[in-house]
């Protein structure tokens, strides 16, 4: 079965699409665990309202889902929360179907909608920041929380059962159908969606973990992967992501050749343990964007070790600062370090390019050909420095 329903409260039940047939989530991040669309139906003694829908390239599970709980023809209400085509694809088709129904979403939803999901604007409604519908005996109240992760999103609060329905904030990937991230804890499916979808507006993502740390509900309710039920965890790991406070920890990217850069970003290794951070090294000719960005984000010292090739850094280097460049991380602390054959420019590049991006280098090293044993002591040197100044930043 690629899809399931598990009701989560009284009349209010949960479905999880299963995505393992796409390789990339937005055709571009790597998904080797899958990933997966939730969409809720809230079922109120006056009304039913659906709460996002899934992208079109599963509407056949979609449709099947979702008319296992209700009768299309019955909702009332359509919930959009963000208009991404994950979760906004079926949403006309239900429009088309639910002929009664009235479409909510933000004016920022519901301008982007009519052009990306061919939204219905004659029955199409907009929110605003507190405004609430009734279902009867359930009130869903709406809270808007722009760029998180698109000008258009918003939470909505099911206020007799204290739950926060959060579309792309506090969402996972992974294709599991484990319906609680309590049951099967993974916490680098977090904070690897975070870093690769959410981490550029860290500073909307912090509002809105205020609002819900305000709200205090009992389950979170994200429309990609686990639910939550155990907030305070939860809240504490996004603030830490959402201020860029860093772990313990230095991430070492890699782009070597012919492993003479590789071993002295080994000598450098240890010299980061030595002064106690955990490494992580990273082979940028292999390594998938997502987790280059979540270990960044979690990591206070970053490495770059990277090789000359024609004048440049390391293919899968440039590669790498590219998504730096895209996604600016704070609070980091970093060296170069690399190998050249004749001219240089690999770790010179770098540097600048870091410091342009407001990264401190503490340090540079660069070396001809093979390291020497000086050059390997240089490199621990190095990884030593940069060790002892990522922990003035914890
Ligand atoms: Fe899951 Fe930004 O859409």
């Amino acid at each position: 079965m690629s899809w399931f329903k598990r009701e989560i409260a009284e009349g209010v039940t949960l479905v999880r699409i299963l995505n393992t047939k796409l390789p990339r989530f937005e055709n571009f991040w790597p998904i080797p665990n899958g990933t997966s669309y939730n969409f809720y139906v809230v079922e109120g003694s006056e009304g039913t309202a659906l709460i996002d829908g899934a992208d079109y390239r599963f509407s056949k599970e979609f449709f099947e889902a979702l008319e296992s709980v209700v009768k299309v023809e019955d909702l009332r209400y359509v919930i959009t929360q963000h208009t991404e085509p994950d979760h906004s694809g079926t949403l006309a088709e239900v429009m088309r179907r639910a002929e009664e129904a009235v479409l909510l979403g933000t004016k920022q939803a519901l301008s982007i909608g009519e052009a990306l999901a061919d939204f219905p604007m004659d029955r199409a409604r907009e929110v605003k920041d507190g405004d609430e519908v009734s279902l009867g005996n359930k009130t869903l109240r709406f809270v808007l929380s722009p760029m998180v992760h698109w000008p258009d999103t918003m939470l909505t609060y099911l206020v007799e059962d204290s739950i926060l329905f959060t579309c792309d904030l506090f969402g996972s990937h992974g294709a599991s159908d484990k319906v609680f991230y309590d049951e099967a804890p993974d916490s680098f499916e977090l904070v690897d969606y975070y870093a690769s979808i959410l981490m550029p507006y860290h500073a909307m993502a912090a509002k809105a973990v205020a609002k819900t740390r305000e709200l205090s509900p009992k389950i979170v309710a994200p429309s990609h992967g686990a639910l939550h039920r155990e907030i305070e965890g939860l809240l504490s790991m996004y603030e830490r992501w959402t201020s860029w406070k860093p772990l313990k920890k230095a991430l070492i990217v890699v782009g070597s050749q012919y492993e003479n850069t590789a071993r002295a970003a080994e000598a450098a290794a240890e010299g980061l343990r030595e002064v106690g951070l955990e490494i992580v090294i990273v082979d940028s000719a292999e390594a998938d964007p997502d987790d280059l960005l979540a270990h960044t984000l979690e990591a206070a010292a970053i490495l770059v070790a990277t090789s000359t090739h024609n004048g440049h850094p390391f293919l899968g280097v440039t590669f790498y600062l590219d998504l730096l460049r895209e996604y600016r991380p704070k609070n980091k602390v970093a060296a170069v370090l690399g190998s050249f054959g004749w001219g240089g420019g690999g770790t010179r590049a770098v540097k600048k390019e870091l410091e342009a991006l407001a990264i401190p280098v503490v340090d540079e090293l660069t070396f001809k050909g093979r390291p020497k044993e000086g050059d390997l002591d240089r490199a621990r040197e190095l990884g030593r420095r940069l060790g002892e100044e990522a922990l003035k930043l914890l």
